[in-house]
């Protein structure tokens, strides 16, 4: 259809958008149709907004000024797996029996585009290369799995975590596909709820939308705070509100370690009342790449590691550690009724954080750039820009090498947060759960392997042990199937018992 008959062509020029029009007369018909479904559907007044108030509030000056309204986290709202531990259990019994009365779901952020990992696919289908080969999505099945059992064995009820999982235009139906090819991992379909996050269209520095070829927009996912935009239009709040959820544990796919719907977390959150709570483990280095949870004008929030200067990242305590060291490890817990009050009230308010790409775009005479510097933004809300409404917030501290290993990088030499390292993590924590359990580990002279192995020849390598979640959670339950007992590695402990693969060398 003509863009100037259908009023398209003026719709475009009010917004100051004709350029993306500037083809048209060399598209296909189906290219044609493709681009004025893809524009009609766009409201351009609402992006331009967008663009204008993410612009100002990403300016230098604004940013200096919030590093000197920071403050750290004050130590009565925090709680913490070492400092707690005797109210760790009480914790962790709370939110076993929230469980068990089906009051507490998951919700997944998968909408990402997995572009630092580099592959072409969705991160939670991603191989980091254990001796089971699971995908980052079948560990959390089974975790969310025997979490499930370890309810129901508590409280004889039976019961169900409704698993909710976001994903995006890009990551949809392959992430759909892979559940049911794998049948859901064991889970119950209908307890597998997908949905769908928004999208937004990257713009150069003046304002124009992006064009990613002749006839398309350079399109990219709103961010992980999309998320409750999406819970309103795809109808998930009432979703969740008919399945009687009270209590949402939301996090990112990327940590291998990740305790989905850890009871104690969930049962801290509980018991101090509450609406919204952060997981954090202790940041000890200034440029790493996780957010701080914080306040800032005494509310809280959470300031990204690209939105912190280097000055206020290095700043220290009389302590001698970070002043800004609770890192976010992307595990939030949510009340059902802070999260309604979200969607329903405050999510127009939540800003666009910007951040500069080098965005591929068609220049006037209709060829591909691939530029070599920033050319444009992308505009993006974060999951934790909600916090600033909490009511009753509280910060729940755990271990990083029992809770997070995340994936973000492919693997290369010395690499940060890669599939070696998340695949060493978990085998390491594994090796720690038998050894707790008073099992033992030779080597194939039958001499004992200390407990802490030493790093030979740059041999990096941690003992080859891993447990299925389906036999333990989080490290209990192990004692009767390892205690005095001598493993070779590799050691695999699942549904079918205990496996030493030492032949195979797997
Ligand atoms: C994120 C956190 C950061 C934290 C770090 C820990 C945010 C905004 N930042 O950073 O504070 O320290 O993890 O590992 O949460 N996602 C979507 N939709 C999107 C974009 C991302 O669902 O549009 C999902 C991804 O699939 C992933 C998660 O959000 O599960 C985090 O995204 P990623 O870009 O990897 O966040 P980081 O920058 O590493």
């Amino acid at each position: 259809m003509d863009p100037n008959t259908s009023g398209l062509a003026q719709k475009l020029a009010k917004a100051e958008q004709s350029h993306l029009l500037q083809f048209w007369d060399e598209l296909s018909p189906e290219e044609q149709a493709d681009l004025t479904h893809e524009l009609q559907g766009m409201d351009f007044q609402e992006i331009n907004g967008f663009f204008k108030n993410a612009m100002e509030t990403s300016s230098g000056s604004k940013q200096e000024k919030m590093d000197t309204r920071m403050e750290p986290v004050p130590r009565e709202v925090l709680g913490s797996v070492t400092r707690d531990r005797e109210n760790v259990k009480v914790w962790e019994l709370e939110g076993l029996h929230c469980i068990s009365q089906n009051k507490v779901a998951v919700l997944l952020l998968a909408g990402g585009q997995g572009t630092r990992l580099g592959v072409s696919y969705p991160k939670g289908m991603y191989d980091v290369g254990l001796p089971s080969h699971k995908t980052l999505f079948q560990i959390q099945a089974e975790r969310i799995l025997k979490l499930q059992q370890l309810a129901e064995q508590k409280h004889k009820v039976k019961c169900c975590i409704p698993w909710y999982i976001m994903t995006s235009g890009r990551t949809m139906d392959s992430t759909k596909d892979f559940f049911s090819k794998h049948n859901y991992f064991g889970l119950g379909k209908d307890n597998v709820i997908f949905f769908q996050q928004g999208m937004l269209p990257a713009m150069d520095y003046s304002g124009k939308i992006i064009l990613e070829n002749k006839g398309k927009l350079s399109m990219a996912p709103d961010g992980n705070g999309g998320l409750y935009r999406a819970l309103g239009t795809q109808g998930i709040v009432d979703h969740m509100e008919q399945r009687g959820v009270e209590f949402i544990h939301v996090y990112c796919v990327d940590n291998i370690l990740v305790k989905v719907a850890d009871p104690a977390f969930v049962g801290f959150c509980v018991q101090k009342g509450a609406d919204c709570g952060a997981k954090v483990v202790e940041k000890t280095n200034p440029t790493e790449a996780v957010g701080v949870v914080c306040k800032v004008d005494g509310r809280y929030q959470v300031v990204e590691y690209s939105e912190i200067t280097l000055a206020t990242a290095e700043k220290r305590s009389a302590d001698g550690r970070l002043m800004f060291n609770a890192g976010n490890v992307a595990n939030h817990f949510f009340s059902f009724s802070f999260l309604k009050d979200i969607v329903q009230k405050y999510e127009p308010q939540l800003q666009h954080h910007v951040a500069q790409k080098k965005i591929p775009y068609v220049n006037a005479q209709g060829q591909l750039i691939k530029p070599d510097k920033p050319n444009g933004i992308k505009m993006e809300k974060f999951v934790f820009d909600i916090f600033q409404f909490a009511k009753t917030f509280v910060v729940f501290e755990v271990l990083r090498e029992d809770e997070f290993s995340p994936l973000k990088n492919a693997d290369s030499q010395d690499g940060k947060d890669t599939p070696t390292t998340a695949r060493h993590s978990l085998m390491s924590l594994h090796h720690r759960w038998v050894l707790n359990a008073g099992g033992h580990f030779i080597d194939e002279n039958g001499r004992r392997v200390p407990a802490i192995p030493s790093l030979k020849d740059g041999t990096d390598l941690p003992i080859k042990c891993e447990i299925s979640p389906l036999v333990s959670y989080g490290g209990e339950g192990l004692e009767e199937l390892v205690k005095a007992r001598e493993f070779q590695p590799t050691l695999m402990i699942n549904e079918s018992g205990i496996h030493e693969l030492v032949k195979n060398g797997v």
